[in-house]
């Protein structure tokens, strides 16, 4: 018997499954409806529940239209309307959406709730966004950089010697970037002012709290916003993460030729200039647009379907 794929953290992922998902992405990328070629079908007749306990823009379109074009339908489920709001059991909403549809993805806070609901389903679960991690993101930022750096590839399609370096709040973005990062052989630096780090354990990343040299070398500066969902809004953080922006000049102070990234929604004049947001040395509306593409290749890689239908 097959054992139930998921992605709860994006850690699941071997270096090769990393690399084949986001080699389908970019065949599902190049074979988008706007080519006028036709769907993949892949996930044909099947159904996805969507579940987002929290506010999405990119996720929830890219998910929506992304499950379509793979020939599902897109359940949307927010949490008014579902009995778990009113008090049922994860346990027992996993064994009814296990009745019905073919893979939940769910946007929620905390991450022991995703991972009960796959120990109590029999269906993949996928992490659309929860205060630890978000992998489908990074599935897409990675995707964002094969193309970024072409010439900069292992002969796999990995990364052996690119370097990003995340600038802000030691966050869900923060903490994907650098597990997933490693999986695919990036070098993550993650520069955080003091009480809002990542934990020293918690990964491989090089840890820094100085913009200046923390940026040093880097070819990929990655912004998220200050202030997550959920996170309670105060000065105090929003003061200990003065300076911890990008703008022309950090860029400058990164290897020559680097780029922006930034997860979005933006917040201009906090986290990124408006300059960078929409200059000439960002690659983040592609990476919006990846989303989908990298998405269709996860659904596909949890529910072995297209090009890994014959995976064990
Ligand atoms: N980046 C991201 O997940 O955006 P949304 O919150 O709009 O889905
Ligand atoms: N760290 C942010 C990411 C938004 C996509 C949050 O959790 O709100």
């Amino acid at each position: 018997m097959t054992t139930t794929r998921h992605l709860l953290t994006g850690t699941e992922l071997s270096r090769p499954e990393l690399l084949a998902v986001l080699r389908r992405a970019h065949e599902l990328k190049a074979q988008a409806p706007a080519d006028g070629l036709p769907h993949p079908h892949s996930l044909d007749g099947r159904s996805v529940a969507l579940i987002f306990h929290k506010p999405s823009t990119r996720t929830r379109i890219s998910m929506e239209v992304g499950v379509r074009e793979l020939g599902a339908h897109p359940l949307i489920l927010r949490p008014d309307e579902m009995q778990l709001s009113r008090g049922e059991s994860v346990k027992d909403t996993a064994r009814v959406l296990s009745r019905h549809v073919a893979a939940v993805g769910i946007r929620t806070t905390a991450d022991a709730l995703l991972e009960e609901l796959a120990a109590e389903g029999t269906i993949p679960v996928v992490n659309l966004l929860t205060d630890g991690h978000h992998p489908c993101q990074v599935a897409a930022d990675l995707m964002t950089l094969q193309e970024a750096f072409p010439d900069r590839l292992a002969d796999d399609g990995g990364f052996d010697d690119l370097h990003l370096a995340y600038v802000g709040d030691g966050n869900n973005m923060a903490r994907s970037l650098a597990l997933m990062g490693a999986i695919g052989g990036l070098r993550v630096t993650v520069v955080s002012p003091e009480g809002y780090t990542l934990g020293p354990g918690e990964t491989t990343a090089t840890l820094s709290s100085d913009p200046q040299t923390g940026v040093a070398g880097a070819d990929v500066l990655y912004a998220d916003v200050w202030v997550s969902m959920g996170d309670e809004d105060s000065d105090e953080r929003r003061a200990a993460l003065q300076g911890y922006g990008i703008d022309d000049a950090l860029l400058d102070a990164a290897a020559p030729g680097a780029i922006a990234l930034h997860c979005l929604p933006a917040h201009p004049g906090e986290e990124i200039t408006e300059d960078v947001l929409y200059g000439a040395r960002q690659r983040i509306w592609d990476q919006v647009e990846n989303r989908r593409h990298a998405q269709k290749a996860l659904l596909e890689w949890v529910l072995r379907a297209g090009p890994f239908a014959d995976d064990a």
